[in-house]
């Protein structure tokens, strides 16, 4: 049990300032590293910016824990807030509570618990009404702290899918289109077809103009019609005369902020399930041998803003796998491709079954943190998501 008063007063809780913490940071990161039943420990590289996983979204904070007597750091939390739109049309501001770490020599001494409200602090002053983290299943201190501790609610059903680069893909069928459509094209076909999903972000076209997005892709079959990138009106892209089936795509390139990267540790002597997203879930899943991927940090391709239309989307689906794979191929050390879908999203069942794809079950915890209109609680607090949209920025 924690005295709080006596924390208090002795641990100062501030925005992080990269000249004075930027090496503490690494340190302490570097310290909670997760242990494999395999004796080695992922780490996430950051490639030395520890804003790397938050500054895509316009309002970030990060902030750490310092002990006030030996001004030493031992904790660090980190917080976003978007703006995300559902199907009638109501504005949600969600805030996400990200990379939370405290060192193992300070924990169960409630700094966790301290950084969590000081982060919802931040996300209230803010305008956030809701607050949102992800963590892994078998994490039982961060599962505790944020259940019994902060009253956070889980939301199931979120599924990733991953494919490791491992071989050379095969070839891409011939009656299989894959057409990369330019910015504008891609804005306004977002902005019909997003209207399909629960949740949605506002800001879709600051997501694309990001360096990281690749581009956008529309997969066809050839015999079906096509598109019609010419039409004046971007509305008329993609109408049904032209084309039955379609899915429109983006990539996402992660391997430019952050790294995955695996290291020899310490025999095994606990299983410390420290986990901070589901980046931390990719290792496992890649079956890989422990001395191949040692060696070098690697990052993956994030497959995103799915959405298919047509009673033909499976043979879609395995070529998008397929196009993304080949792109990896030709990027320095990308392993792996991602996605992430709802249980509800329709294109969940068209994933390709192969015996290398792999799924994990990704769960979200959710409360609300504002006392404004409850009626958005039917989304966002229902227990489960259907069909939303997943934020790239958030892996
Ligand atoms: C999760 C983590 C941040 C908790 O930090 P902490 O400073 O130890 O947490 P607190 O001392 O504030 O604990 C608050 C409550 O969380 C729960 N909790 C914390 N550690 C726990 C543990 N090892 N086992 C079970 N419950 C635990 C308890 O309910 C605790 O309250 P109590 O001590 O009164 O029982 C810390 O263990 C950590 O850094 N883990 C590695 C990274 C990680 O998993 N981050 C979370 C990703 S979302």
């Amino acid at each position: 049990m924690v005295d709080s008063f006596s924390l208090d007063s002795r641990l100062l809780i501030r925005e992080f300032d990269e000249d004075r913490d930027l090496k503490v940071v690494g340190k302490l990161e570097r310290n909670c590293e997760i242990e494999t039943k395999k004796g080695v420990s992922i780490f996430t590289s950051m490639m030395d910016d520890p804003l790397s996983r938050i500054r895509f979204y316009p309002l970030h904070v990060m902030l750490v824990a310092e002990l006030l007597e030996s001004r030493e750091l031992v904790g660090v939390v980190r917080g976003c807030i978007k703006s995300m739109r559902t199907p009638s049309e109501s504005l949600l501001k969600i805030g996400c509570i990200l990379g939370l770490r405290v060192s193992p020599a300070h924990r169960r001494k409630g700094v966790g618990l301290k950084l969590v409200t000081s982060v919802e602090e931040w996300m209230l002053r803010n305008g956030a009404e809701y607050a949102w983290l992800a963590t892994e299943k078998n994490n039982n201190a961060s599962r505790n702290l944020f259940t019994n501790k902060c009253k956070y609610m889980s939301l199931s059903s979120l599924a990733i899918f991953l494919h490791p680069i491992s071989v050379p893909s095969k070839h891409i069928s011939k009656d299989i289109k894959i057409e990369k459509v330019n910015l504008d094209q891609a804005i306004s076909l977002y902005r019909r077809t997003l209207r399909a999903k629960e949740l949605y972000p506002l800001d879709m076209d600051a997501i694309l103009k990001e360096k990281l997005n690749l581009g956008t892709w529309v997969s066809y079959y050839k015999d079906e019609g096509r598109l019609n990138l010419q039409a004046e009106s971007h509305e008329d892209i993609i109408t049904d005369e032209i084309t039955s089936s379609w899915i429109i795509f983006s990539i996402w390139n992660t391997c430019e902020a952050s790294k995955l990267q695996l290291k020899k540790s310490r025999p095994l002597r606990f299983l410390d399930t420290t986990l901070n997203h589901a980046r931390d879930k990719i290792f496992p899943c890649l079956r890989m041998s422990v001395s191949d991927s040692c060696c070098r940090p690697f990052g993956f391709l994030f497959l995103y803003g799915l959405h298919g239309e047509g009673d033909n989307l499976g043979e879609l689906m395995e070529s998008i796998w397929r196009f993304t794979s080949r792109l990896g191929e030709s990027l320095k050390d990308c392993r792996v491709v991602i996605t992430e879908l709802g249980f509800g999203d329709p294109l969940v069942n068209h994933v390709p079954q192969t015996s290398s794809m792999s799924c994990i079950d990704d769960i979200w915890f959710t409360k609300r943190l504002s006392n404004g209109d409850e009626k958005d609680d039917q989304v966002l607090m229902k227990r489960q998501i259907g069909n939303v949209f997943i934020d790239p920025r958030d892996f």
